[in-house]
């Protein structure tokens, strides 16, 4: 199976590793297929909704963990809603490719995203959540309840 220069890199040097002390926004989501699990802690301004920070913690393959990583590095600095509309095709091409067969990896990353930011935003009532997190969450609520399509 052939990786790309910056998968391998992501994978050997992951980038932001861990769990935020300080997180405000934390979300666990799973690859029910793999078993292989992804959790995203991380910072967001309360004022900007800027995400100041962010780590993560991949229990899977090398593919997610480079996943994860080069996400992190995408997220940093967004506002929530520009971080949502990194999508998995986004990850994958940032990463220079996957092979097909490890493509619904990728799936994780986005899927942690929606689930830390859903938590962000039903902890604060009080903020009008980005127009594009609804459909992501309800497409998330969709994969927790069926198998994923994609093939291992
Ligand atoms: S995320 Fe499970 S095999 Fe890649």
């Amino acid at each position: 199976m052939e990786y790309s220069e910056k998968v391998m890199d992501h994978f050997e040097n992951p980038r932001n590793v861990g769990v935020l002390e300080d997180a405000n926004a934390v979300g666990e989501v799973g690859n029910p297929r793999c078993g292989d699990i992804m959790r995203i802690s991380m910072k967001i301004d309360d004022e900007t909704d800027v995400v100041e920070d962010i780590k993560f913690q991949t229990f899977g393959c090398g593919a997610a963990i480079a996943v994860s990583s080069v996400l992190t590095e995408m997220v940093k600095g967004r506002t929530t809603e520009e971080a949502l509309e990194i999508d998995n095709q986004a990850v994958v091409e940032e990463l220079g490719g996957l092979p097909n067969v490890k493509v619904h990896c990728s799936v994780l990353g986005e899927e942690g995203i929606t689930a830390a930011l859903k938590v962000y935003y039903d902890e604060h009532p009080e903020k009008t959540p980005p127009p594009n997190l609804a459909d992501k969450v309800a497409s998330l609520e969709a994969c927790a309840t069926h198998e994923h399509q994609e093939k291992m």
